[in-house]
């Protein structure tokens, strides 16, 4: 494991983070804690800005740029690490400005990152946006800008999910687990896991995404585009094993931004028999997709909590109703 490009990282994570067992009405399951990533870097966007920092600090960047909806998690995730490490940081957010910030936006504010909103046809071009301003400004100024792609799911952030798998399968045995169920926004956490599985050869885990954001076709496309993209780029072109994937489609009807209340209804009983904190945009869906398996037979899944806890604030009117 020497020279491999899973050692190029810097350390911005608490890792490893906790494996729990957890008891919910007639169902036993594990949970791996990747909300207890850390406190401002929450979650599992940072995993990937281990990889994707090291690269900018090596390449000198002064400035980087990245997007996502106004409450993004990795949005303030990068926020957070680009304030340690001394680079300057400028979002591209779909929404637009508000008297009244919370959450993941209140952070991002509060720790002076530059905020460029986005109305929804203009987030369709958000790339364009960040390389024109790229562009522009690099001509105008002494910045190294870096953009960094929605989700941080670039090849080198999709490592973060690779090097997950070997973290995990030093804490639990992985020919007992029968699949990981997760959120899934960009895919690129998805990406790292199945490419993780091709790499160690693992063909009976099943990595269950639930899609939050875009649809089944385009979102599994693009997970196995960026799991084959890592492996040709880092693994010598490991083939990757396409059956690992299964999209569990239809828990996001409400919207990316909303949540149903009998999604509610069943993230605080959780909560309140567990003390897990369950996000509206990503795990609080994950987690009713989950629990729909369990119901349905399935035995050993393994949930993965991703973060996400500070989008809870922005909608604690639904949350206590
Ligand atoms: C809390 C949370 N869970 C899951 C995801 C999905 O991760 P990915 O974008 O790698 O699919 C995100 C990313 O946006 C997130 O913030």
């Amino acid at each position: 494991m020497q020279n491999s490009p899973l050692n190029k990282r810097l350390k911005l994570a608490n890792i490893p983070t906790p494996v729990e067992d957890y008891n919910f009405k007639s169902f036993s399951f594990l949970i791996k804690r990747d909300d207890l990533t850390g406190f401002e870097t929450s979650g599992n966007k940072i995993r990937k800005l281990e990889y994707i920092f090291e690269k900018a600090v090596s390449e000198g960047v002064t400035t980087v740029y990245t997007c996502g909806g106004e409450q993004s998690n990795h949005s303030r995730a990068t926020v957070v690490a680009a304030a340690k490490l001394g680079i300057k940081c400028k979002l591209f957010l779909w929404g637009s400005k508000r008297k009244n910030v919370t959450s993941n936006l209140f952070i991002d504010l509060f720790l002076n990152a530059e905020i460029q909103y986005l109305t929804k046809k203009e987030w369709e071009s958000v790339e364009k946006f960040m390389t024109e301003d790229k562009i522009y400004t690099e001509r105008n100024s002494n910045q190294k800008i870096l953009i960094i792609p929605e989700g941080g799911s670039s090849e080198e952030g999709i490592l973060g999910y690779i090097n997950f798998l070997y973290e995990l399968k030093e804490q639990v045995d992985l020919r007992n687990l029968s699949g990981i169920c997760i959120a899934t926004g960009s895919g690129g956490t998805a990406a790292g896991l199945i490419a993780g599985l091709s790499i160690l050869n693992i063909t009976h885990l099943k990595i269950y995404c639930v899609n939050v954001l875009y649809s089944k076709p385009i979102i599994q496309n693009r997970i196995y585009e960026m799991a084959e993209n890592t492996l040709n780029k880092y693994f010598n072109g490991v083939k990757l094993n396409k059956n690992t994937l299964e999209i569990l489609d239809g828990y996001s009807k409400e919207g990316y931004k909303n949540i149903s209340t009998g999604k509610i209804k069943l993230i605080r009983e959780f909560a309140s028999n567990s003390g897990i904190i369950l996000d509206p945009a990503y795990t609080g869906k994950a987690f009713c997709a989950f629990y729909d398996l369990l119901q349905s037979g399935y035995k050993n899944v393994l949930f993965l909590h991703t973060g996400g806890g500070f989008g809870v604030f922005s909608k604690t009117k639904q949350y206590l109703a």
